[in-house]
């Protein structure tokens, strides 16, 4: 299939880039780059081998997304471009709802009049809100999001599947994911976050890097085995070929279909803390800071539906998590700058 990526040159977006190549798809990119570079769509190209076609765009704006609709042939669309960042969506909801949503309907609107029906959407663990029970299953009811942020997401199931309910010859795959770390084995690519990061895995890296100091744990009395909170880190390279299977399953099936995509197995800060010191043979200093607001105690996937349904199970381990992770990092100091 010719597959457009909507903010295809983002982490997530590029490493399903490589793995659609390999897997024998085309794909056209569409980015406008406000969190990431062309340079990382550069090294997609080194990687496979393969020239790509690329928009700088913004898939708000309806002209320049039919332009590519119009100069490609395009069979599915896989959309990640969203803002993802859970705190700044509490500072400026506008601005993410704006971009969540409004690119999700620009991309509708041309899919219905280039006659396209394969979309993928990039949705998140977060609409499940604060879990009652784990593994999370799909059919749990979806819960309050906490933040703006996981808000766009669970509005966005809603709209697709509403479009899908309208539309019987389209098909829409919403893809659940759970926390995904690592990189490319290849270490060109990777995660690239701008400013201090978020995220566990990134701040772990930057630490190793010398880039910051030390590691600040949010919680250490969580109902936990260790009393950190435990989460489903799933590495990007499985993620992305979760991407591929997702494809080929819109070619064959009409309607929406919802699928988490983790490991099954929930891991704590500290295990990971741990696994990436021994892994890497390097020390990660940290303290103990109080709990992060919004945070839960444990969140971790029941991936049963994709292996049955899609045939797609994550196969590397914590292990390869840490390894690569900080293969690309010690080898891009400042990521892609
Ligand atoms: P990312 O920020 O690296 O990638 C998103 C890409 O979309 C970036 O390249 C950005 O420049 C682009 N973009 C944003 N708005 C755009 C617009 N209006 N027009 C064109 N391009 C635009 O993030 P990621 O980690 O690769 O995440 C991809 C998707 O997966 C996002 O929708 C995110 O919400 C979702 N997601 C991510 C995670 C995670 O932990 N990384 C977890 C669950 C869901
Ligand atoms: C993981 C664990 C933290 C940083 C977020 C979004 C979610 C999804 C994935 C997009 C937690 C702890 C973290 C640090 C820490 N994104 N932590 N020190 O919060 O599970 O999920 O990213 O959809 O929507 O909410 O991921 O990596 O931020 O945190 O102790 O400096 O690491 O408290 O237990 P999270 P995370």
């Amino acid at each position: 299939m010719n597959v457009l990526l909507a903010g295809g040159a983002g982490y997530i977006g590029s490493h399903t880039c490589v793995e659609l190549i390999n897997a024998g798809h085309s794909v056209v990119i569409a980015d406008n780059y406000s969190n990431s570079c062309p340079e990382a769509v550069r090294r997609v190209e080194e990687i496979t081998e393969t020239k790509i076609p690329l928009y700088e765009a913004d898939v708000c704006d309806s002209i320049a997304v039919e332009r590519i609709f119009a100069e490609n042939k395009i069979d599915a669309v896989i959309h990640f471009a969203g803002l993802k960042a859970v705190g700044e969506s509490c500072e400026k909801p506008v601005e993410y709802y704006r971009n969540n949503i409004d690119s999700t309907l620009t991309l509708l609107e041309a899919m219905k009049k280039f006659g396209v029906n394969n979309f993928i959407f990039s949705s998140s663990a977060t609409v499940y809100g604060t879990p009652t029970t784990v593994p999370l299953v799909e059919t749990m009811p979806t819960g309050s999001p906490t933040n703006p942020y996981g808000w766009t997401k669970l509005m966005m199931e809603q709209i697709l599947t509403d479009t899908a309910n309208a539309n019987p010859e389209m098909s829409i795959v919403i893809l659940r994911y759970f926390n995904p770390i690592g990189a490319h084995e290849s270490g060109r690519i990777g995660e690239d976050p701008n400013g201090i990061p978020n995220n566990l895995m990134p701040y772990i890296t930057q630490v190793a890097a010398g880039r910051l100091k030390q590691l600040g744990v949010f919680g250490n009395d969580y109902p936990t085995h260790d009393g950190t909170g435990v989460r489903d880190y799933i590495h990007v390279v499985d993620l992305a070929k979760g991407h591929v299977k997702a494809i080929e399953y819109s070619g064959e099936h009409n309607g929406t279909e919802i699928f988490n995509l983790g490991t099954g197995t929930g891991y704590s800060v500290l295990d990971i803390v741990k696994a990436f010191e021994k892994v890497n043979n390097l020390e990660i200093p940290y303290i103990i800071k109080p709990r992060r607001a919004g945070d839960i105690a444990e969140c971790f996937a029941d991936a049963t539906k994709a292996k049955e349904l899609l045939g797609w199970v994550a196969e590397k381990n914590l292990e390869d998590m840490c390894h690569d992770s900080w293969n690309w990092q010690s080898h891009n100091v400042n990521g892609y700058k």
